[in-house]
């Protein structure tokens, strides 16, 4: 997830770009670029924080384009950050989203010379090229993005243009209609200060954005698309309206795994594209898979370990980072070791992934954040593509690691040939399906709070699941500790009776991960067991004939073995609701950090 932002009016364009980004920050913060058209193009761009890009003092233009980055292709270096310009400096783009076929465009312009790892560097050549053939700007940008594929939201501008031209596919923008002059910004955030009156795009639009005018087109011809006049304040519009972080995570998430998949998925074959090139024969006589991760991306591994067991053929063990040294090292050579770690900067889990690389391992780190030490160090490297994470507790990057490990144990087993095309192409129909499954449950989310509203004086929780739902049911618990600080504990659904059921009682809620058919039936005994103890339960369950066991049930949608990552959906809202009605400081919980930069 980048931001961008653009400004043409009757004002200097660079504070207002300048400022724009600064809004934009939360968005995307590891690189940082300007362009201002005063006739000619003039770019200004540099790797690290937007507070340290040089810009001039003072700048003539009054249309510019600005860029923050949150890298998806290439490391967050100076030739990375965007804007990108074709080879004479005069086309300027900034682009959030990912072009999939971007190599396939790269080597068509074989002329060109390229000076990014960026897949967005394509976009400027293209439209040289559309230009050099007589096009206007509006012209060449609807030519060249129908050469595109994947998601993009784009500004371009050109020497001896007015104003720019922008175009959005499953990225988003929004105009902004002021006195003195248009924008354009991936969200309000950016230029509230200047305008509240808003007008959002929608996939296939694009439009001619100049100082005295907006012109949306669409299939060749203009349309109107209303303008609505924002009432949020600035710190609101940062969150999407939404009241935290957390909730916006939580509703992005549909958006963030469409990212994740880009361009990754074969359904009909069966296979992926991870960009990882993982010797035949190694993976052939690797004996074991070792995941070395904390907290919410450790109950990721444990969901994918499941995976790579069932569809991989390959044993694979997951272990807490911190006690990695006192178990970990089994057999090196033939041992993956994949470090799962959202920021990519977690001590415990580097100094794992550090001792299995000095014992001989090959290493595979999958994480957010390019760049990052665990990126950099990793033998190999796999993002999950969600964008950044504000909020503490952890939610679309869950969702994000668990769809990266599943595409990760497709690759495994198809390379294996442990796992047959059509079990593969199952596999990821589902993944492909997962977005919208997430959004039928974000769709019921005022049925979660009220559930949750009524539950905000238990003396304590309880989460249960078998196979994939037991992961799932420990990181329910969790996300509801972190933020609510009201006790849960996680447990598979088989193990409560062994001990922990002489605490339920009337006053400690259980809610069962119903999913994914492992032994259902058994599944039900343990809910009963509860039940007759008195406890209320919450079914999230995509089993038939559940609800006269629960209390109440939440419907998850038909998905295989991602239900349980759905009904986590369900789980995270659940946290969320009753940690607001408590009034807790939801992405900031006490004593906690975003990243834990010590053992
Ligand atoms: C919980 C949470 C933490 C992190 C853990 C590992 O919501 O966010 O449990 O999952 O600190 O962090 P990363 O994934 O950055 O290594």
């Amino acid at each position: 997830m980048c931001g961008i932002i653009g400004y043409v009016g009757a004002d200097g364009a660079l504070p207002i770009v300048a400022t724009g980004l600064k809004n934009l920050e939360y968005r995307g913060y590891d690189s940082a670029g300007i362009a201002l058209n005063n006739g000619t193009v003039d770019v200004f761009k540099q790797s690290g924080e937007i507070d340290d890009l040089t810009l001039p003092a003072e700048h003539s233009a009054t249309c510019g384009i600005g860029h923050t980055r949150w890298s998806t292709h290439g490391q967050p270096t100076d030739a990375n950050a965007h804007p990108h310009t074709d080879e004479s400096g005069d086309v300027a783009v900034v682009h959030n989203g990912i072009i999939d076929n971007y190599e396939s465009l790269k080597s068509e312009l074989s002329s060109h010379t390229f000076t990014s790892e960026t897949d967005t560097e394509v976009i400027p050549h293209l439209v040289e090229e559309h230009l050099s053939d007589g096009d206007d700007l509006l012209s060449a940008v609807e030519a060249t993005i129908e050469r595109l594929e994947g998601s993009f939201a784009i500004a371009v501008t050109t020497s001896g243009q007015d104003g720019f031209v922008v175009a959005r596919q499953d990225s988003p923008l929004v105009l902004g209609h002021g006195e003195d002059g248009n924008f354009v910004a991936s969200d309000v955030t950016a230029f509230l200060e200047h305008t509240r009156e808003v007008s959002y795009l929608e996939d296939g639009d694009v439009a001619l954005v100049t100082g005295a005018d907006v012109t949306v087109y669409h299939d060749g011809g203009t349309v109107d698309r209303p303008v609505q006049t924002v009432d949020w304040e600035a710190d609101a519009a940062e969150k999407g309206g939404y009241d935290h972080y957390m909730l916006k995570e939580i509703h992005e998430q549909p958006q963030a795994l469409r990212q994740t998949l880009s361009g990754r998925l074969d359904t009909v074959t069966g296979d992926v594209d991870l960009e990882l090139d993982l010797p035949e024969q190694y993976l052939n006589s690797l004996e074991e898979i070792q995941v070395v991760a904390c907290g919410t991306s450790n109950h990721a591994g444990q969901y994918a370990a499941r995976l790579l067991e069932q569809f991989a053929d390959v044993r694979t063990t997951v272990e807490v980072a911190s006690e990695y040294e006192f178990r970990g090292g089994r057999d090196p050579w033939r041992t993956l070791v994949v470090a799962v770690t959202q920021s990519g900067e977690t001590a415990d889990t580097l100094s794992a992934m550090r001792r299995a690389a000095s014992a001989g391992a090959r290493t595979l780190a999958v994480t957010n954040v390019v760049g990052s030490t665990a990126a950099r160090e990793a033998d190999d490297v796999v993002y999950i593509r969600a964008g950044p994470e504000i909020g503490v507790a952890a939610t679309k990057t869950f969702a994000a690691q668990v769809a990266t490990l599943t595409m990760l144990t497709v690759y495994v087993g198809r390379q294996r040939g442990a796992l047959s095309g059509d079990r593969a192409s199952t596999l990821l129909e589902n993944l492909r399906r997962l977005p919208g499954a997430i959004q039928q449950v974000l769709d019921e989310e005022d049925a979660t709070r009220e559930v949750a509203y009524d539950l905000i004086d238990s003396d304590g929780f309880f989460f249960v699941g078998r196979h994939l739902g037991w992961p799932v049911a420990m990181e329910g618990a969790l996300k509801l500790k972190e933020i609510s600080y009201i006790n849960a504990e996680g447990f598979a659904a088989g193990e409560l009776k062994h001990g922990t059921l002489a605490l339920v009682t009337e006053d400690t809620p259980v809610l069962a991960v119903l999913t994914d058919g492992a032994k259902p039936d058994q599944t039900l005994n343990n809910v009963k067991e509860v039940e007759s103890r008195g406890a209320p339960v919450i079914g999230v369950s995509s089993l038939d004939d559940t609800t006269k066991y629960l209390d109440v049930e939440f419907a998850v949608p038909d998905l295989g073995t991602l239900e349980p990552l759905v009904a986590n959906v369900f789980l995270q809202l659940f946290a969320y609701h009753v940690a607001d009605a408590l009034g807790r400081s939801i992405d900031k919980p006490r004593n906690l950090a975003k990243s834990v930069t010590v053992e």
